[in-house]
């Protein structure tokens, strides 16, 4: 441990903390530094995403993709575990690389791409330049607000699997993770609308997605006119009827979020239920890291998704604050070491780079299975510094803090 802990005073301090978080901060760091190292050769902004079947790196493309906010994500993160001005240096640049996006009406995405970059950077010691680009990001989303159904359509019906599919209005669960820029963008400028929004799609989404036992559909398709439910059904998921591992992980953390803005009951007990149906299941593994989808058809014999375990371990250590149940917190930290140990955690050198092995994009499509994903790395070192926070001073500094 003094070893550890000498190393890191020498290349940023972790702040607060125990071990087990000094341990893990170093070796992400370390991690990170290889990957930042590897890419500063390259002669424009790479943003590393994952791993294609043939073992290559493949980066994120500015345009289009919804991951390109994650990887400045986790420098801001690293800043903020270590306090090393190097990581600072690093997330700016990756930020401020992203500029362009806050006018991307595209996809619902622009939450994630605008709110781990932009918003992560300004709780994190960022420029006030910052402001302004959540707010442009929010009213960019809320082009994409169906007034009439009250949801945010989250992809376009006329292309791809929506157009294949005949869906008109599409919202899928992952949604709910795009209005936290919202609930920003309201406290940042004085502008109620874009709270309201986030408000609607957050009742639509607690009516329409949710199954008796809990769990969550992944797509709700919605007349647009009406707001009438044409279909309830599955992008990611093993079958429309099954429990999509990442889509429970996005629900407990989008309604953790949702109470954090608006303190509404409900939505910590839709929370709550999500909770109950994943840690009751009796395909959820002794590990706790899930199968990617809860009911799909050759458990024990399919690849789990780290992805979906780290989503649920950041949301369980906010939901924990937010209630006297001990569990969520205990249930963190044993998916928190489960990631952290060589079954999930790559060694330094290994894994392009990445932090954690064994994640999934999506199986359905046979994209990205059983890879490193950068958002897998990203809800890692944020489940990392939120028990960080909880355990040095029981608060969660940065998600509660005012500008
Ligand atoms: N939001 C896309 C996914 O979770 O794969």
């Amino acid at each position: 441990m003094w070893l550890s802990l000498f190393s890191l005073v020498a290349c940023g301090e972790v702040k607060g903390g125990d071990d087990f978080i000094a341990t893990n901060v170093e070796h992400a760091a370390a991690q990170y530094r290889l990957q930042t190292d590897a890419l500063e050769g390259s002669e424009r902004m790479l943003i590393p995403r994952t791993v294609d079947a043939e073992g290559k790196m493949v980066y994120a493309r500015r345009k289009w993709d919804w991951t390109i906010g994650f990887f400045p994500g986790s420098l801001w993160y690293l800043y903020n575990l270590t306090d090393d001005p190097y990581w600072k240096d690093k997330a700016e640049s990756y930020t401020e690389y992203l500029i362009k996006e806050q006018y991307n009406t595209t996809h619902h995405d622009i939450g994630f791409v605008i709110g781990c970059s932009f918003l992560n950077g300004l709780r994190m010691g960022g420029k006030e330049e910052y402001k302004p680009v959540i707010v442009q990001a929010a009213k960019s989303l809320s082009t994409r607000f169906r007034p009439e159904a009250g949801i945010i359509q989250s992809w376009n019906a006329d292309k791809g699997r929506p157009l294949q599919m005949g869906w008109k209005c599409p919202v899928i669960i992952d949604n709910m993770m795009n209005l936290e820029l919202l609930f920003e963008a309201t406290r940042l400028s004085g502008d109620s609308t874009y709270y309201n929004i986030a408000l609607s799609h957050i009742d639509k989404t607690l009516n329409n997605h949710f199954r008796e036992d809990g769990s969550t559909y992944h797509v709700v398709d919605y007349d647009p006119q009406t707001g009438k439910v044409l279909n309830r059904c599955t992008a990611q998921g093993y079958s429309d009827e099954s429990a999509w591992a990442r889509g429970q992980a996005w629900a407990i953390y989008g309604y953790t979020m949702a109470y954090r803005y608006t303190r509404i009951p409900e939505y910590l007990k839709q929370a709550d239920k999500v909770y109950e149906f994943i840690f009751t299941h009796l395909n959820l593994p002794t590990d706790l890291v899930p199968y990617w989808d809860f009911d799909a058809l050759n458990i024990p014999n399919e690849p789990r998704d780290a992805s979906a375990a780290a989503v649920i371990a950041s949301a369980l250590y906010e939901l924990s604050y937010y209630s006297d149940n001990r569990e969520y917190k205990n249930t963190a930290d044993k998916i928190m070491e489960s990631l952290s140990s060589p079954a999930y955690r790559a060694g330094i050198g290994e894994n392009h780079y990445f932090l954690l092995k064994h994640s999934v994009g999506s199986c359905p499509d046979h994209v990205e299975v059983d890879v490193p994903l950068n958002y897998a790395d990203y809800y890692y070192l944020e489940a990392l510094k939120r028990k960080r926070d909880m355990e040095a001073n029981g608060s969660l500094q940065h998600i509660l803090a005012s500008y």
